[in-house]
């Protein structure tokens, strides 16, 4: 059967034309209109339903061309000069490769940024493993081929016109259902017309929201700095006759899991601490865990920014969270421990049983080694993290599983 009769389009290719073209003309709005938004829940609402539509757009497009391979397009009318049908031909090319590659560069971004893809109600798989360079890559291709198919449409609706006033011939036609007035396409082309303006001056006060974020980074590298040369003598922690054990920074790691509407993400914190230890000698043994909060990274500006901001972490206030230990308990011969200690979070202080598995191994030349594993779940809202509309758990839940992982030697 052979829907698009031989003048027209057919009802099915008229229609998956004017839902896909109706669904782009919302997403470049509200694409470039979202970044701009105030985190909140409705922001990441927003940007889930841009998400859910652009794949909407990627299923389209595959029933689309699947259905020109089996259904003939009408030909060109005859009044349509050679370079106006290599013209058209090019940009309707060029506008399928886009309706390819937008929603792709889209799922890359936030797979790479271990951000949530839903396709409505459904989580989607991450199309490619948490990489913050490929996440910030494929931020900026969506964003060019945003443009590049602004400009394309442009054309597009141009050449639209043009047959309509101008050659006054059916090519506008045959992609609706009746004969258009005057009237409704001059709306359409208003229509059109505004959401370009809107487009424009969203976009530039997005550049704007940029450049701000981009002092608000450097002012936490430039603080990182100040970080690093902190003088570590001021957590003055000395215990003497117990085993003063020195972390090694590079391979130990403090690593956590939250969930956003349902899907976990990761991120890690700096940290450094003076741990004093000897299974002999627990009653005099001691820790003091500080974790640079303002170090998070979760593979993803944006989020880190987020986490830093006032109703998150507030580094600006609360720049360190601290775990120090009060006493520790033998659990079994395997090696296991319980760290009862106080967490300080937010400027929150809540008692903390760390549960640990403690291995230690001696070296050649007497030095000793030891790796210490801990996986605890803490509750983000018992330290006020995430205020005010932040507080749903719909959103960002509750627990958050912490990983703590330390390699240290006793020289
Ligand atoms: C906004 C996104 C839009 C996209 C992605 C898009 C894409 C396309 C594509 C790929 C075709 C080729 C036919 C096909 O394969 O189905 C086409 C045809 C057509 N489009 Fe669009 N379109 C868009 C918007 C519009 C608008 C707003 C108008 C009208 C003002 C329009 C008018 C037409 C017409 C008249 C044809 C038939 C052209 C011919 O027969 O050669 N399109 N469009
Ligand atoms: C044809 C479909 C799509 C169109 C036309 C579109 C359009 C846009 C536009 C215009 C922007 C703003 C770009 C900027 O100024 O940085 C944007 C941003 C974004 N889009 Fe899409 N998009 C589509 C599909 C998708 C899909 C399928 C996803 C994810 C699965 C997605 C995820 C995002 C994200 C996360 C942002 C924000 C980037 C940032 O924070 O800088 N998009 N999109």
């Amino acid at each position: 059967m052979d829907d698009n009769l031989l003048d027209s389009y057919g009802l099915f290719s008229k229609a998956i034309h004017w839902i896909t073209a109706f669904i782009i003309l919302a997403l470049l709005a509200v694409g470039l209109y979202m970044g701009s938004l105030e985190s909140s829940p409705q922001k990441i609402l927003i940007y889930n339903l841009h998400k859910s539509f652009g794949l909407l757009v990627l299923a389209l497009v595959f029933v689309r061309v699947v259905w020109h391979l089996i259904h003939k397009k009408p030909k060109s009318l005859p009044t349509h000069k050679k370079w106006e049908v290599w013209l058209s031909h090019s940009i309707h090319g060029f506008l399928y490769i886009l309706l390819f590659a937008l929603p792709i560069s889209g799922w890359v971004m936030s797979s790479a940024g271990d951000y949530n893809v839903k396709l409505f109600f459904v989580n989607m798989p991450d199309i490619v493993s948490k990489n913050e360079g490929l996440y910030e890559t494929a931020e900026e291709v969506h964003e060019i081929l945003a443009w590049v198919i602004i400009a394309l449409v442009g054309l597009h609706v141009l050449g639209a016109l043009k047959h309509y006033f101008v050659d006054k011939d059916k090519t506008l036609e045959r992609m609706t259902w009746a004969r258009i007035s005057i009237v409704p396409a001059i709306l359409l082309f208003g229509f059109v017309a505004l959401i370009y303006g809107f487009i424009a001056f969203q976009s530039l006060s997005e550049e704007l929201e940029i450049e701000h974020e981009h002092k608000d980074h450097s002012a936490f590298e430039q603080n990182d700095q100040n970080y690093a040369q902190e003088d570590l003598n001021n957590m003055n922690l000395e215990v003497f006759g117990v085993t003063k054990w020195n972390i090694d920074k590079k391979k130990s790691a403090i690593t956590f899991k939250a969930t956003q509407y349902g899907q976990k993400f990761e991120g890690n914190f700096d940290f450094r601490g003076q741990i004093f230890f000897d299974p002999e000698i627990l009653d005099k043994s001691k820790a003091i865990i500080d974790i640079d909060m303002k170090s998070i990274k979760t593979g993803s500006i944006d989020r880190d920014n987020q986490a830093r901001s006032k109703d998150w972490f507030d580094v600006a206030t609360y720049p360190k969270a601290i775990f120090e230990t009060d006493g520790f308990i033998k659990v079994d011969v395997e090696g296991n421990y319980l760290a009862k200690g106080r967490l300080t979070l937010r400027g929150v202080t809540l008692p903390v049983d760390l549960p640990f598995n403690l291995k230690i191994k001696e070296r050649q030349g007497g030095k000793i080694s030891a790796v210490m594993k801990s996986e605890i779940e803490l509750s983000r809202l018992s330290f006020g993290i995430g205020q005010g509309q932040w507080s749903d758990e719909g959103a960002i839940g509750d627990k958050v599983a912490v990983d703590l992982f330390v390699v240290a030697s006793n020289n």
